[in-house]
Order: structure tokens, then C-alpha cells, then sequence
């Protein structure tokens, strides 16, 4: 049924803007209108792949709280890697599953030069020159306590003490050809003596992309299940260092911090229920921002995608467009390859 506009209105439009001058479902009426101003488009080139590096060969494990996601040991990294490359991503992020054999109230595990992650940064290296290769800066795989820096008697995580151990870190993993550094661990002051470090010894390339604005999230749980460190923690939490999930302004005083002291990225982290946060970050400094879709967001929107309670292509896809709109240059994601196959 066609409906007439009475005759009165029909050739002189009210004198003011809106409605009908204003018709904001003329450029949703047609597919190449829609496609001409669309303002966000998810390339898999803006994607990076979190890994769960094991040891041993021909190895893969199920995590079960991420269904979909293995921990690889390093011959079927180098596998996968190949296929995700082929679709489109440039980059990696590596995480260890340390032994629990080799872990230590220190954690010194960490900047063994013939550690898992160095193996697998080489081999990596060796096969694929191009692939952009982050590695995490923190010490939680390799304590038996499973925080992300040193402890006293107390149980209380110490500062400085830290520092000085992700700068032996960082520099073992420069040295073996990681391109990223990425600091996850929230200690003041590490991204300066990180970046001190680097320069003095020879590696001014190495880049560092700080977890600037990360949050003590209740979202971590699977990756902690991933790396074997959930058990260790227990009970004790993070919130001595991670920020206060009710914070923002918080965040930008973190994040202003990382940029004075040298990052050349920095990250918000979890990412779909801190939109907010990136949005602030991203157009109060104008600087690279990352964003971090953690274990747990991959874990809710899996299980829902299970139990077909949304579509997968369209809720994943929706998820990371949203992650970018809100502000983010790249997005690390437990969805990389798939999304990547899907935009091919
Ligand atoms: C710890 C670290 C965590 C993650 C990345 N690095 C967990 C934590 O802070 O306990 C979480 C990533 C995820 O949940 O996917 N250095």
C-alpha cells in the first residue's frame, strides 16, 4: 500500500532540518550506498594471534575453556602459522607453557636463553622472516606462585625487585629476534628501564607495546587455565597491580605514563566491555592503540556460538568491527584465524 503524503506537506517542507528534508533510511536503502559510507572495515591485517607454545613434539592440546584454541608445540606452530599467514596475519603473540618442573619463586626460567619461547622464536624466525612476532614480557608462566612479578614474605608483589627481572627478560628475548616486546605485567616504571635497557644494549629496533591500561578482569580465568598458572594463584588475585575495573581516568594517566617513558604501542585490555576506555585512549593521545579480546569474551561468545544462540561469522565479525569503531588499530584475538578465512 503506497501511503500519500496529505497534500499540504507534499510540496513545501517544514523550515527546519529533520525529518523529511532528513531521511536517514535513503542511503540504507540500497547495498551500494550502505557499502559507500561505511566508516570501519575489519581486515585480517589488523589482527594478531595469541599462541599457546608447548613443549614436545607433534603436540596439541584442548584447552577446554576455549574450545577451539590448542596449545601447539613448536612443529605444529610452525604449521599453523603457514595457514594463517596464507590468510592474511602479520603477526603473532607468544605465550609459554612453562613445565611445572622449571617454574620458580622468581620465575628466572624466563630469561633462559635456551627457554621455550627462544626456541620458538627461532625456529619461527627461520621459517617465516616476516611474520611480526610479540612476545610477553611477565613473569606468571614461570613462578610457582603465578603472579607476574616477585613476592616478599608477606605475599605482597614487589615493584623495583620486578622491574629488574622483565628487563632480563626483555633483553633475552631481543637477543633471540623477538620484533615486540610486550610488557603485560602493570609494575610502574618498566616500560622506561625496559626501553633503557634495549637501547644500551644494541636493540633501538625492538619495539615495545605496553599493556598500558589493563584491568584485574574476572575474564583471564582460561588463559590462566591455558598456561597452567590458575592453580598456582588460587585464590590470590591481581588487584595490586591490575587497575580497578570502575577506573577510566586511571587509564589515561597509565597510558600517558607508557608513552613518556618510550612505548611505541599501547594496549587496553580486556576490550569489549572497555569500549569506553579505548575510545578515550585512542582520541586523547592519538597514538597506536591495541586492543586485547581476552580468553574470557572468546570463551562467552564461543559457548553461545555452541549452543547456536548467536551466528558465528556475524557475532565474531560484529565483536571485532566494534573493538575497531570504538577506537583500536589491531585487536588480539583467539579468533584470528578464523576471521582471517572468512575475509580472504
Ligand atoms: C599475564 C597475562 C594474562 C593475560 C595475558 N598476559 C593474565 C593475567 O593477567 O592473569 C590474559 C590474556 C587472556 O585472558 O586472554 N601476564
Amino acid at each position: 500500500m503506497k501511503v500519500q503524503p496529505p497534500r499540504d506537506q507534499s510540496c513545501s517542507l517544514p523550515d527546519r532540518a529533520g525529518y523529511p528534508r532528513t531521511r536517514m533510511r535513503r542511503i540504507r536503502s540500497h547495498a551500494f550506498s550502505r557499502a559507500l559510507v561505511c566508516e570501519n572495515r575489519l581486515g585480517a591485517d589488523d589482527l594478531v594471534c595469541p599462541v599457546f607454545v608447548t613443549e614436545g613434539n607433534g603436540r596439541r592440546s584442548p584447552i577446554a575453556s576455549m574450545p577451539g584454541v590448542e596449545r601447539l608445540s613448536i612443529d605444529f606452530l610452525l604449521r599453523e602459522v603457514g595457514i594463517w599467514m596464507e590468510a592474511g596475519i602479520g603477526a603473532i603473540a607468544l605465550f609459554p607453557v612453562v613445565e611445572p618442573g622449571l617454574k620458580t619463586p622468581d620465575g628466572s626460567e624466563a630469561w633462559n636463553p635456551k627457554g621455550l619461547i627462544p626456541r620458538a622464536v627461532r625456529e619461527l624466525k627461520k621459517h617465516f622472516p616476516e611474520l611480526g612476532i610479540i612476545a610477553d614480557v611477565a613473569l606468571d608462566p614461570y613462578t610457582i606462585h603465578g603472579h607476574d612479578g616477585v613476592v616478599d614474605e608477606r605475599g605482597r608483589v614487589l615493584n623495583d625487585e620486578t622491574v629488574a627481572l622483565l628487563i632480563r627478560q626483555s633483553l633475552c628475548l631481543a637477543d633471540t629476534g623477538v620484533d615486540v616486546v610486550a610488557p603485560s605485567d602493570m609494575m610502574d616504571g618498566r616500560i622506561g628501564a625496559i626501553r633503557a635497557a634495549l637501547e644500551q644494549a644494541c636493540h633501538p629496533e625492538t619495539q615495545i607495546l605496553a599493556y598500558a591500561a589493563k584491568y584485574a578482569s574476572s575474564f583471564y580465568g582460561p588463559f590462566r587455565e591455558a598456561i597452567g598458572s590458575a592453580r598456582a594463584l588460587g585464590t590470590s588475585e591481581k588487584t595490586t597491580y591490575q587497575m580497578d575495573p570502575a577506573n577510566r581516568d586511571e587509564a589515561i594517566r597509565e597510558v600517558s605514563l607508557d608513552i613518556a617513558e618510550g612505548a611505541d604501542y599501547v594496549m587496553v585490555k580486556p576490550a569489549l566491555p572497555y569500549l569506553d576506555v579505548i575510545f578515550a585512549v585512542k582520541s586523547r593521545f592519538h597514538v597506536p592503540t591495541f586492543a586485547y579480546q581476552v580468553s574470557g569474551e572468546y570463551a562467552v561468545l564461543q559457548a553461545a556460538i555452541e549452543r547456536g544462540w548467536v551466528p558465528e561469522r556475524e557475532s565474531i565479525e560484529e565483536s571485532l568491527l566494534c573493538i575497531k569503531r570504538a577506537g583500536a588499530d589491531a585487536i588480539l584475538t583467539y579468533f584470528a584465524p578464523r576471521v582471517a578465512q572468512w575475509l580472504r
